[in-house]
């Protein structure tokens, strides 16, 4: 019977065949040890000599990294491994000879290993983020499926751009200009007045001309928007959508995290709600902490980010950001207009912001005025205007950033490695 390696338990003590990759191997003049892969997971054959064919046994011992196999064996209990079940091998028949597979057990280069990303996905590593990353979209949907938002995709051809003009991608669209999509939010607040609470999850890009461990020029945001939601009430949804996306991992992913080395205690500790620090408290903290020269007014780097999440052992949001670093949308603080009701979330251990979001201007007056003082082209945002012309109501939304989230949760140190074909500046390969 042809099953696959994440099967195998329902067939302890019966022969099955698996179609496989050779990961690596091992013999000795009596057994050899083939550590198989077929994208399902890892399980480890074993073939002694004894009982099998010697030609059987001598194909065994010369295969190379990578063929592609069928093979036939008895599935067995195997306590010594974490995965459980090994497999007694009794035949093997190879699909195809690789020869000078270019990734070897050795270790390699970054660059070398970026410019095979295509082969490095194979890796036992890749697998366990790239599982790791389909655990969070899985929960994610679970969540807003489960909480009454409904799923909308916003376009990623767009004439608008939430976040600012610097960082967009241009291209022709037929006659006129367009750009590839930053966020969906401008859109997400028009689908909210029709759905109520609903949320996007799609590719988003910024032109940055940011080489660190947390940019990506194409990385994929989730975007809920929910109307009648003040910034208290986004808070909430926001700390226990990021709570159970954490615990769904450490239910569901425990192979992969132990695989990758994370230490779970810390991931244990992420339950709602997450502690608060104002932008004014912050940036005393920072003075304490020795940063000098950070001004209120200044918007934070990563060294700033990092010290004050060291602080908590949750992830943190920091509150109410000075109104002229953010964008033209956010919603003034009743109490001091100088500030936005808008918060970062923090992820701890030094990942950097994951969630950025904000209660929304309602008022049609004020947000003519904003969209006034940022220069915003009017022809391209009348459509816009129109949702605080008709019928309009106090609303929240916010983003998250898959890669960091899985760069965090996944305890993986640069974001390069938490989307299948990562797009860095100066590399569209492959
Ligand atoms: O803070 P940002 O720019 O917020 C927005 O785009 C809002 N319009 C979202 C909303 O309210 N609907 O981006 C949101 C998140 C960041 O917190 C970060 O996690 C991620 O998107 N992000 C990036 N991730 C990887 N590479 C980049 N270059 C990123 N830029 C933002
Ligand atoms: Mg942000």
């Amino acid at each position: 019977m042809k099953v696959s390696i994440s099967e195998v338990s329902k067939y302890v003590g019966q022969e099955v065949t698996i179609g496989a990759w050779l990961d690596n191997k091992r013999s000795s003049g009596k057994i050899a040890f083939l550590q198989l892969r077929d994208g399902t997971g890892f399980i480890q054959g074993v073939m002694v000599k004894s009982e099998v064919d010697e030609s059987i046994f001598q194909t065994a011992k010369s295969l190379s990294q990578e063929t592609s196999l069928f093979v036939t064996g008895v599935v067995q209990e195997d306590s010594r491994s974490s995965f459980g079940y090994e497999l007694l091998v009794s035949n093997i028949e190879i699909i195809q000879e690789a020869t000078n597979y270019p990734i070897t057990p050795k270790n390699h280069g970054t660059e070398f290993l970026m410019d095979h990303r295509h082969l490095w996905l194979r890796s036992r590593r890749q697998h366990a983020v790239m599982k790791i990353r389909n655990e969070i979209i899985r929960a994610t949907y679970e969540f807003f499926n489960s909480h009454g938002f409904v799923k909308i995709d916003p376009p990623i051809l767009t004439g608008s751009a939430p976040e600012g003009t610097t960082e967009l991608f241009h291209t022709k669209y037929f006659d006129e200009d367009a750009f590839l999509s930053q966020s969906g939010q401008l859109y997400m607040e028009a689908a909210a007045m029709a759905l109520g609470k609903v949320f996007s999850f799609g590719p988003t890009f910024r032109a940055e001309k940011s080489k660190t461990r947390r940019h990506l020029i194409e990385f994929w945001m989730i975007e809920p928007e929910m109307a009648f939601y003040n910034f208290e009430d986004s808070l909430k949804v926001q700390e226990e959508y990021v709570a159970f996306i954490v615990q769904s991992v450490l239910k569901n992913c425990s192979l992969e995290l132990e695989r990758l080395g994370r230490d779970t205690t810390k991931l244990e500790k992420v339950v709602a709600p997450f502690p608060r620090i104002t932008y004014d408290d912050a940036i005393k903290f920072l003075h304490e902490q020795g940063f000098e020269d950070i001004q209120w007014g200044d918007d934070f780097g990563a060294p700033h980010e990092t010290a004050i999440a060291d602080h908590f052992d949750q992830p943190v949001f920091i509150t109410k950001y000075p109104t002229k670093i953010k964008p033209f949308y956010m919603q003034p603080d009743s109490e001091n207009d100088e500030v936005v009701l808008c918060a970062d979330m923090i992820a701890p251990e030094g990942y950097g912001e994951i969630i950025g979001g904000s209660e929304r201007i309602h008022d049609f007056e004020l947000m003519q005025k904003r969209m006034e003082d940022h220069q915003l082209p009017k022809e391209a945002y009348e459509w816009y205007l129109d949702i605080s012309r008709y019928g309009s109501v106090p609303h929240s939304g916010f983003g998250l950033g898959l890669e960091r989230t899985v760069a965090w949760i996944a305890g993986v140190e640069h974001v390069r490695e938490t989307i299948p074909f990562p797009r860095l500046l100066n590399r569209l390969y492959p």
